[in-house]
């Protein structure tokens, strides 16, 4: 049972580490233009072990073989994701919103 804790404890990333999920490594988006940071996106706190779902960002929101670009033809900036799309698809609904500009820009 000290296992299943520690996987508790180590929440989604904990898990997908623990089964071997073999994840992309974190993409750091280029900078666009007044970027108050550089952001991470991190795949290990994004995905659930229990249940993957790829589909729910790939390829519709984010074009893997383009990384960087939600359609595969455009840079992500928030015009886009302030009407859902990209990150907005969650984040400023049930995953935090954008008024914290350090969560994302470190
Ligand atoms: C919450 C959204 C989200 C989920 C869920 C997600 N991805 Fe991604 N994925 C991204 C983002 C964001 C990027 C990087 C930017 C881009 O590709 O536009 C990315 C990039 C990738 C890349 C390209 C990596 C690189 O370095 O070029 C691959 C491959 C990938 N994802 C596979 C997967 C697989 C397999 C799953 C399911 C286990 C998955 N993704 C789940 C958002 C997600
Ligand atoms: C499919 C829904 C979904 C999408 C799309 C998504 N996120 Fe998240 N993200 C979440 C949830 C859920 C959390 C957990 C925190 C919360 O609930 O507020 C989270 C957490 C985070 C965190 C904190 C954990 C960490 O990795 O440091 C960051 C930063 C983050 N997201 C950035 C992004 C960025 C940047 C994008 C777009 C490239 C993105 N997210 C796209 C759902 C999503
Ligand atoms: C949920 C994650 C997230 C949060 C929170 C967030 N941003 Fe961003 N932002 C991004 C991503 C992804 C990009 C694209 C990569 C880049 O340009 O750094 C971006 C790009 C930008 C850009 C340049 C492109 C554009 O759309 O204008 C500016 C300026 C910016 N952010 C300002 C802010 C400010 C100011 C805040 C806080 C009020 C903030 N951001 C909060 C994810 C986020």
């Amino acid at each position: 049972m000290a296992g299943l804790a520690a996987l508790a404890a180590g929440g989604l990333c904990g898990a997908a580490a623990a089964a071997g999920l073999r994840l992309p490594a974190d993409h750091r988006f280029p900078q666009g233009e007044g970027s108050p940071g550089v952001v991470t996106f991190s795949h290990a706190t994004h995905v659930d072990e229990r249940a993957p779902a790829c589909l729910a960002c790939h390829p519709a929101g984010f074009a893997m073989l383009r990384p960087g670009t939600a359609t595969g033809l455009r840079a992500i900036g928030h015009a886009e994701m302030e009407q859902g799309r990209a990150c907005g698809a969650c984040h400023g609904k049930q995953a935090f919103e954008f008024d914290g500009c350090e969560l994302c820009h470190k």
